[in-house]
């Protein structure tokens, strides 16, 4: 066979193929675009934006809005003063993907005009002019340009999530868009007259933002246009926190959708699920609550179609959720190959942010993974609740997008009658220390009276600000410290984290801390299929350290690091993704966690390194390093009482060691943890031990005010 330059070259017969497939596949993407809902309304739409600084737009998943809009307003001129089009996603995937499939409706190169940028992956460059990102990251851009010079529009999507950060960058827009306006105003006045409203801003403003704002007044920043697009149908709230924003409704193209329920509640809804994908004959998305559970119906689906026969055993799964890596959710949105259904095991993710093609049959068990703080105890809890009414109908509505579909709720009809209309905004059930410290960061000092759009409650505010102060991010008077407050507000994790890299360095063992960092932020790092407990234990046992999961994972990083440099010293990256597979499958380690473990250590190690701190390991001296831990995460330390349970030093409550911890069932006076989950009891999940005294040495502004 001739290489495909020969080709190319000697028969123009197939270049001219080639772009003919080309244009083909260009004239099929046009076709769709046009079919959409949103392209009858796209010149109402742009003058809508031309004539209102803010809009807000409504309309069902998949009619457009998303992928259309940004490309509307690019073509309308709104990047032709150079500036670009922001948009903001609460979630990476969606980000990702959107900005994939745009780039290539567009027909560019993805991070030219069209790109993404997400935490620990930036694809754009200094042409890209339709930006898609998550709502925390454009925050995090806000630290370093306050009035976000550099777009003439951003767009925030998929508002109805309320996620914290949609919240808070709502706000903050408002503030900015504000003084942008402003500012475009003034440039057009003598000095005189800016100085007067200098100060009237200041008042309103904080000094942090005037400063900048006199910084930009040269470059003439134009008027910042605001787009708030949401699935849900319910406008009011955006519309008046916006002034009386107008609203416009896109209308969605909705095929009916039957919904059946089940006769009584289901004890299992997982083994439901897994019935119910059997009965099912065209391609069916299930929602379950996390990674664990995908992975765990990943693996019975593939051990129930063993036992079938072959013709039956058409059936191929792909999950999808947030930390997933982007070439493996890319898969969700293939088609089966033919004669095959497909069966997309996916979180909350599929419910408006990622819209999946081909579906027919929704399967919904009606619950989801939401995180819980309790200001009181100052705990953040990770708990599987019901969903809400709204949640349920648009899962529901995913059935129904290309024809008439089927949901089945695996709950019984009387209970989605007590189902919450809503979803509560994240803002008011997490902890709020991470948002505080970025808005602190970012000149907002008083933060009881900033325009949130839905107040936390005071005691919630108390609390992280309280935590905040513990952590040393913030003086006594709760101005942002110096250095420490600033170092961890330019990290992007969560304070605690931020913290703990920053003591590891004063310990010596940053490069501990980095790793543990890393592997704390993926869900899940060992794989115990069902049919090999008894091997996957043993494998768990031979790599696990006695002293506790933090020692483990650096172990398991760490092991498998020496098996790759080993194995494959020079080569290419594909032969490290292989070795790196077959030492994962060997080792009962989940390969797709730690992948992404790998790419987030990598991403905040360059963090740390610009930060100027100084990387060095503790090598042997595993103590100095729990004391380390000890030292960060003192707020989670738990003692164990007479009767075996352990109790949070902090809040008091009764709490257990989580089953999947290498420290379960062993018996250690005083433990600390990374994160609390509530189910039947309270599990802590991520613990090492620790001495008590070390409590009292090295927390002591904290435990001596506890005796
Ligand atoms: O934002 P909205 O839910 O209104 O729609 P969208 O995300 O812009 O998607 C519009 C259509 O584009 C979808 O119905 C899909 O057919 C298609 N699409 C796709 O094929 N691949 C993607 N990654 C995103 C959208
Ligand atoms: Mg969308």
């Amino acid at each position: 066979m001739p290489s495909m330059a020969n080709s190319q070259n000697r028969q123009p017969n197939g270049a001219v193929s080639n772009s003919d497939a080309r244009r083909q596949y260009m004239q099929q993407i046009l076709q769709h675009r046009k079919s959409l809902p949103i392209a009858a309304v796209e010149n109402r739409l742009v003058e809508e934006i031309r004539n209102n600084h803010t809009l807000i737009i409504v309309g069902e998943t998949g009619s457009g809005k998303t992928t259309q809009l940004p490309q509307f307003l690019f073509k309308a001129g709104f990047c032709r003063n150079g500036k670009a089009i922001g948009v903001t996603q609460p979630r990476r995937v969606a980000a990702v993907t959107v900005a994939k499939r745009v780039a290539e409706e567009c027909g560019v190169q993805l991070g030219q005009r069209v790109g993404y940028s997400i935490r620990f992956d930036d694809m754009t460059s200094g042409s890209t002019m339709i930006k898609y990102m998550t709502d925390g990251l454009l925050l995090r851009e806000a630290l370093l340009d306050p009035y976000l010079s550099k777009y003439s529009v951003i767009i925030v999507d998929e508002a109805h999530e309320r996620t914290i950060h949609t919240d808070v960058l709502l706000g903050l827009l408002k503030k900015v868009q504000k003084a942008r306006s402003q500012t475009a105003n003034e440039s057009l006045n003598s000095d005189r007259a800016m100085t007067d409203s200098d100060s009237k801003l200041e008042k309103e403003q904080g000094a942090d933002l005037v400063s900048s704002l006199k910084k930009c007044q040269g470059a003439r920043i134009p008027p910042l246009r605001l787009v708030v697009m949401s699935a849900s149908l319910d406008a009011r709230i955006f519309s008046e926190y916006f002034g009386g924003a107008k609203a416009v409704h896109v209308q969605g193209r909705q095929f009916p959708v039957d919904v059946f329920y089940t006769k009584g509640p289901e004890t299992d809804y997982v083994d439901a699920a897994i019935m119910t994908i059997f009965q099912a004959s065209g391609d069916i998305l299930v929602f379950l609550t996390g990674q664990e559970e995908i992975e765990a119906v990943e693996g019975l689906l593939k051990e129930k179609l063993q036992h079938l026969s072959k013709d039956k055993q058409n059936l191929l799964s792909t999950p999808i959720f947030a930390s997933l890596p982007s070439e493996q959710q890319m898969k969700a949105f293939m088609p089966a190959p033919a004669g095959f259904r497909k069966v997309i095991l996916a979180t909350n993710i599929a419910e408006t942010s990622v819209t999946i093609p081909g579906i027919k049959y929704v399967i919904d068990p009606g619950v989801v993974k939401a995180r819980n703080y309790n200001p009181r105890t100052g705990i953040e809890s990770l708990n599987v609740i019901p969903t809400s009414k709204a949640q349920a109908l648009q899962r529901s509505g995913r059935a129904g997008r290309e024809g008439p579909g089927k949901c089945f709720r695996l709950y019984p009809e009387i209970e989605f009658d007590k189902l919450a209309d809503s979803t509560v905004p994240e803002i008011k059930r997490c902890n709020l220390s991470n948002v505080i410290l970025q808005l602190k960061a970012l000149g907002v000092d008083d933060i009881m009276s900033f325009d949130f759009m839905e107040k936390p409650s005071r005691m919630a505010i108390v609390k992280s600000l309280e935590e905040l102060f513990l952590l040393g991010a913030l003086t006594e008077d709760y101005k942002l410290s110096d250095p420490i407050g600033h170092q961890m507000a330019r990290l992007p994790l969560d304070p605690i984290y931020s913290k703990a890299l920053i003591l590891a360095c004063q310990f010596n063992c940053l490069e501990e801390m980095l790793i543990t960092v890393a592997m704390l932020s993926v869900e899940s790092i060992f794989y115990m299929p069902r049919e090999k407990q008894d091997e996957s234990r043993a494998a768990k046992n031979r790599i696990a350290s006695l002293e506790g999961d933090h020692i483990t994972f650096i172990n398991v990083y760490r092991t498998c690091d020496d098996f790759l440099a080993k194995s494959n010293a020079g080569s290419s990256k594909e032969k490290t993704l292989k070795n790196m597979r077959k030492w994962c499958k060997e080792n009962f380690v989940n390969g797709r966690s730690l992948r992404h473990a790998r790419d987030v250590h990598s991403q905040i190690r360059g963090h740390v390194e610009q930060m100027g701190l100084r990387i060095t390991s503790c090598g042997e001296d595993m103590l100095l390093y729990r004391r380390c831990l000890t030292a960060a995460f003192f707020m989670n330390a738990a003692s164990r009482q007479p009767d075996g349970t352990y109790r949070a030093l902090a809040s008091g409550q009764v709490v257990q060691i989580h089953p999947f911890s290498v420290l379960r069932g062993t018996k250690h006076d005083c433990v600390i943890f990374n994160e609390l989950v509530r189910t039947s009891q309270n599990y802590m999940r991520n613990v090492t031990r620790i001495d008590p005294l070390w409590l009292a040495e090295l927390a002591s502004h904290f435990y001596a005010a506890q005796d």
